[in-house]
């Protein structure tokens, strides 16, 4: 990615953008691609807690990157599209189920303006998207009009804005390390660069101040969505996560607001 940008180059560009650039690295993130049977076994119960099983229902992951959740839901049985805007994060997702063998469709496209038809899902589950949705109402109001009048959607995300003592203390322990095996203990360019991006997409999206759950939720409901209820148990998730961590950023994503909002078409 380039540092000047000019012209029609906006927001929703960089945003695409940045996750391109992430998507060859993106499963090697302990959070992002599953990493142990615990954190499966957890996976698995969230979903089914909150769509049930499967049985061939029509879902929709939408922004689903490298697939780690739309995997899931073809486990549960679940006939899975994948919708995402990066041609890398699709390639990737391809790729994936190509060598699993799993037979999950892949669409290019913008989660805030789907193209596809009316009433066409039973589900949609999107992770960690909501975050960097640049309109949100609009973007709710799109996912009423593709679920079926029956259907239910699952936003799994968080606050990734506010950051708490762990995660200050997890990137002076990260810099240390560093330091010890040799470096400098300063990111590498790339890192810097990566995360000043990050940093200013941040700072012009909606949930600036980070996805907090009741302003997500109260958003849905405003967007017509029914039947609206926050989990904030991930515990199980977050504790299998956190062994594949380090003990400051394993701590801090057990302190941090994440959450799970099912909402419900009627
Ligand atoms: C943090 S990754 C999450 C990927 C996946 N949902 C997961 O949980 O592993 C964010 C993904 O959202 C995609 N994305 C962001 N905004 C989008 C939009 N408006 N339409 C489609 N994809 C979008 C990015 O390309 C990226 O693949």
């Amino acid at each position: 990615m380039q540092e000047q940008r000019g012209g029609n180059f906006g927001l929703r560009e960089e945003i695409k953008a940045y996750w391109s650039e992430r998507a060859a690295t993106f499963d090697s993130h302990p959070g992002h691609e599953i990493g142990s049977a615990a954190e499966w076994r957890a996976w698995h119960a969230l979903l089914t807690r909150h769509l049930g099983p499967g049985q061939g229902r029509a879902a929709l992951d939408l922004a689903t990157g490298t697939a780690v959740i739309a995997h899931l839901m073809d486990d549960l049985g679940f006939r899975v599209t994948g919708l995402d805007w990066s041609e890398p994060m699709l390639e990737q997702a391809r790729a994936k189920a190509a060598f699993r063998g799993r037979d999950i469709d892949f669409l290019m496209g913008d989660a805030e303006f789907t193209m596809l038809p009316d009433a066409s899902f039973d589900v949609i589950v999107t992770r960690h998207l909501v975050w960097t949705l640049v309109d949100p109402p609009a973007a709710f109001r799109e996912w009423r009009r593709v679920l079926r009048p029956d259907g239910r959607l699952l936003v799994i995300d968080g606050d990734f804005v506010s950051t708490t003592l762990l995660a200050r203390l997890a990137s002076v322990f990260e810099r240390a390390r560093g330091w010890m095996r040799g470096g400098s203990g300063a990111p590498d360019e790339e890192a810097v660069r990566l995360a000043r991006a990050h940093r200013s997409i941040l700072e012009r999206v909606p949930f600036a101040q980070g996805a907090r759950a009741d302003r997500v939720a109260g958003l849905l409901a405003e967007a017509g969505f029914e039947r609206i209820e926050v989990d904030m148990h991930l515990g199980p998730i977050h504790r299998a996560q956190a062994r594949r961590m380090t003990f400051f950023k394993g701590a801090d994503r057990l302190i941090q607001h994440r959450y799970a909002i099912r909402a419900d078409m009627r």
